[in-house]
């Protein structure tokens, strides 16, 4: 497995492996990793020839107040996982090799679908993910792209900026992994202390309340949001931000609870603010 900090030496690497007819997939990653991101590795490496992890922490996507700085690092700990899992290469470039003084170009999705849900308490957000992804798709030019369901807006955003930049890509969103109690993994849930990660596990097991009084009958967006709302603030550390129920790709609004459903939410528990969904066919 090669570790490659440039964007020249990955570029040929690529290009290499690319003549000789080979798939090449690319799963993009902040680092700090999870079984979640694993099994977006070990789905890319059933369906590809060579697999590339990158593990940057954008500084474009966290917002003023945010926690870069102290967002979760640990490379070689991320390093041996990956080379347990056969990963070909790690792209682990340093800031100004992304972002070299004087930088000033960036990708946009503009409308609701960038503004709504996390982009609602995280202005810039998007912009930052999507310059970001756009970014490595060019460097990395890979066949297939791995993302986790989890993040459902950024996979919907992605989708969408992927289809209109005509990207030459296919987009496999993969699905949520969740410790035993239900609680979906984060690389921000070691933030949690003991009681917090108690609470935290209220935001799954709302989730499954809510598809239970789904698949029973209920209809109306709103009855579920409340149940949702009023189920979290049952416990002590819980501060929700949002709860909603959209459309499944578009990320629209619904007045009623049919076709592809997203219920999304995202919850302050203490100091993370952590994030859940599910996604249903009614
Ligand atoms: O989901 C993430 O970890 C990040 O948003 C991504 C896609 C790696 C872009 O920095």
């Amino acid at each position: 497995m090669e570790i490659v900090n440039s964007i020249k030496e990955t570029r040929k690497h690529i290009k290499n492996i690319k003549s000789k007819g080979k798939t090449v997939a690319l799963v993009p990653t902040m680092g700090y990793l999870h079984e979640g991101h694993l099994s977006l590795v070990k789905r890319a490496k059933e369906e590809n020839d060579y697999v590339v992890v990158s593990i940057f922490v954008n500084p474009t996507q966290f917002g003023p107040n945010e926690d870069l700085e102290t967002y979760p690092r640990d490379l070689e700990r991320d390093s041996k996982l990956l080379e347990k899992l056969g990963v070909d290469l790690i792209f682990h470039p340093e800031v100004e090799e992304i972002y070299p003084k004087g930088y000033n170009t960036h990708v946009e999705v503009l409308g609701d679908i960038t503004k709504k849900l996390c982009g609602r308490s995280r202005e810039g957000h998007f912009k930052g993910v999507v310059t970001i992804v756009s970014k490595l798709f060019n460097i990395v030019s890979p066949h297939r792209a791995y993302f986790g369901q989890k993040d459902a807006q950024q996979v919907a955003v992605i989708e969408k900026m992927v289809r209109e930049l005509n990207f030459d890509l296919e987009i496999v969103p993969c699905p949520i992994v969740r410790e035993e109690d239900g609680l979906a993994l984060s690389s921000r849930n070691i933030y949690l202390d003991k009681e917090e990660r108690k609470d935290a596990t209220i935001l799954s097991q709302s989730l499954f309340k809510a598809e239970e009084m789904i698949r029973n009958g209920e209809r109306n967006p709103k009855v579920i949001e409340d149940f949702i709302i009023n189920n979290i603030k049952t416990v002590n550390y819980a501060e929700v931000d949002y709860v909603d129920i959209v459309n499944g790709s578009t990320l629209e609004d619904v007045d009623e609870i049919s076709g592809d459903i997203l219920i999304a939410l995202a919850v302050k528990i203490g100091k993370p603010r952590l994030i859940d969904n599910i996604r249903l066919e009614v």
